[in-house]
C-alpha cells in the first residue's frame, strides 16, 4: 500500500503532481512519500505490539537524512553497517541507544567511533572481529556490548546474492562456532555479550524460513542460558518482502503474529531491522524518454536514468513496475526500457509490454524506495539525481540533484 496514485490519470505523490516535481525539480528523480513511509514503519511495528521490542530502520535501504529523521520521529531505532552510516544516523539525531552495528568487516576507526557514540550494541560476525572489539574498547576502558551473529543454515529461498543464512554464506557463524565464541567471549574483559543476533536475508516472502531460524536460536539460547550467560536480547534481522511484481509476501501484521508466538515462552527484548518492507514501496524514480528506437529485433525506450540511478535491475534481474506519469490510451508495445550507460547490462526493464512510450514522456519506476538512491553511482560520470519527500502538499527537497562540479570536487588537486 502506497501514496502514490493517479487522479485524472495523471500520477501523483500524495497531493503533489509529478510532473510538477518534475518541472522543478527536473528528471530523474527519487521522490518519497512520507505519508506511506509513516504507515509502513507503524504497521510494522506495531505487529509488535504486546512484546518488548525494537524496531531499527536498516539504513543501508535508505540513508536520507530526512527520512531518518521522519522514521526517528516515529521512534525507531537503526541498523547500521559503517561508520559512514553511524555518523548519519548520529546527524538524524537518533537515540545511541537505538543503534546495532551489523557487518562482516568493521575497521578498528569504525569501531572506536561506535563506542565513543555508546551505541547500544555490536552484532559480531567472527571471533577476530570479538577480539578486536575487546582490544578496541580496552584502550578505551569501556564496556562493549555484544550480540554474536549466527549462521543458522536456513534457505530463505530469495534471490541467491541477498541470501545470508546459509553455511556458505559469509556472514555470521555455524551453530558450534557460536557457541565456543560465546564461551571466548564470556571472560573477556571488555565484552558484554547481551544478545543473539541473525539475519536470513533479503525480500522473503514467507514467514516459514524466519520461524526455521527461530527454532534454531531457541535451541541454541537454552545451551547459552545452560552456560550461565545472560542474554537479553533477541535480533531477528530484517529480510521481510514486499510486492515488486506478482509476490505476495506476508502482510507484517501475521509475521508478527508468527513470530510473537515462537517467542512467547522466552523473556527477550526482541530487535528487528526492517529494511524494504518500510521504504521499497515508498519511493519512485521518475524518468524521461529521450528516445525511441526500434530495431529488427527489438524495441528500445531509451531514458534518462540508467544503472548508476538504480541498480537492481541490472545486478539482479529485479522487476521493477514502469508505468507513464501520463496515462494513455493507444495500444501496448513490448520494450527494452534502457539507460544512456555504455553497457549492455543498462537496463530498468527486459521485453516489458507498456503503453507505447513518446520521446519527453515521464515514466515512474516504482517500487524504488530501498536500495534505489543507496545504491547509485556517478558511473559514466552521471551526476547523481535529487531526491524529494512529499508530505501531503509539502515539498522537501531532500538532496539535491548534484552538479558537474560535484564529481571534480575531491580531484581539485589534480586541476
Ligand atoms: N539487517 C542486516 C544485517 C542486513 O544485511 C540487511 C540487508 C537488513 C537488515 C535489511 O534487510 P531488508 O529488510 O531490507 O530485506 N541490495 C539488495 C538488498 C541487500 C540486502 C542486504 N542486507 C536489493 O536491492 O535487493
Amino acid at each position: 500500500m502506497h501514496y502514490f496514485e493517479y487522479r485524472n490519470r495523471e500520477l501523483f505523490a500524495e497531493d503533489v503532481s509529478i510532473r510538477e516535481l518534475v518541472r522543478e525539480f527536473d528528471t530523474p528523480l527519487y521522490i518519497y512519500s512520507a505519508r506511506t513511509l509513516r504507515r509502513h514503519f507503524q504497521a510494522f511495528d506495531s505487529a509488535f505490539q504486546g512484546i518488548s521490542h525494537l524496531t531499527c530502520f536498516s539504513v543501508k535501504a535508505n540513508s536520507n537524512i530526512c527520512v531518518l529523521k521522519l522514521l526517528a520521529e516515529m521512534g525507531s531505532g537503526m541498523d547500521i553497517v559503517s561508520g559512514g552510516e553511524l555518523f548519519r544516523v548520529l546527524k538524524a539525531g537518533i537515540d545511541p541507544q537505538k543503534i546495532v552495528y551489523s557487518g562482516v568487516g568493521k575497521r578498528e576507526h569504525e569501531i572506536r567511533e561506535a563506542l565513543l557514540s555508546d551505541i547500544l550494541m555490536f552484532n559480531v560476525e567472527s571471533r577476530q572481529e570479538l577480539e578486536k572489539i575487546n582490544q578496541v574498547a580496552g584502550e578505551m576502558n569501556v564496556q562493549a556490548r555484544v550480540s554474536l551473529r549466527i549462521n543458522p543454515d536456513v534457505d530463505p529461498r530469495t534471490h541467491p546474492y541477498i541470501s545470508t543464512g546459509l553455511k556458505k554464506n559469509k556472514f555470521g557463524m555455524d551453530l558450534e562456532q557460536a557457541l565456543s565464541s560465546y564461551q571466548l567471549a564470556m571472560p573477556l574483559p571488555y565484552i558484554q555479550p547481551v544478545g543473539i543476533d541473525c539475519h536470513i536475508g533479503s525480500q522473503l516472502t514467507s514467514v516459514e524460513p524466519f520461524l526455521e531460524a527461530l527454532e534454531r536460536i531457541k535451541i541454541f539460547y537454552g545451551q547459552l542460558v545452560d552456560l550461565g550467560m545472560e542474554i537479553r536480547y533477541l535480533d531477528l534481522g530484517g529480510g521481510l518482502g514486499i510486492t515488486y511484481d506478482q509476490e505476495d509476501p506476508p502482510h507484517p501484521a501475521e509475521f508478527g503474529r508468527a513470530v510473537k508466538d515462537s517467542l512467547k515462552e522466552l523473556d527477550l527484548t526482541l530487535i528487528l531491522e526492517p529494511g524494504r518492507v518500510i521504504a521499497g514501496n515508498a519511493g519512485i524514480l521518475v524518468t524521461r524518454v529521450l528516445y525511441t528506437k526500434k530495431t529488427p529485433s527489438k524495441n528500445f525506450v531509451i531514458v534518462d536514468a540508467a544503472m548508476n540511478d538504480l541498480l537492481r535491475p541490472s545486478l539482479y534481474g529485479s522487476y521493477h513496475r514502469i508505468a507513464p506519469v501520463q496515462e494513455k490510451d493507444g495500444s501496448l508495445c513490448y520494450v527494452d526500457v534502457v539507460g544512456p550507460i555504455c553497457e549492455t547490462g543498462d537496463f530498468l526493464a527486459q521485453g516489458r509490454e507498456i503503453p507505447e512510450a513518446e520521446q519527453d514522456d515521464l515514466l515512474a519506476v516504482f517500487s524504488a524506495g530501498a536500495y534505489g538512491f543507496t545504491m547509485s553511482s556517478q558511473y559514466n560520470s552521471r551526476p547523481r539525481p535529487a531526491e524529494v519527500l512529499v508530505d501531503k502538499n509539502e515539498v522537501i527537497l531532500a538532496r539535491r540533484r548534484e552538479v558537474y562540479f560535484d564529481l571534480l570536487q575531491l580531484e581539485e588537486q589534480c586541476f
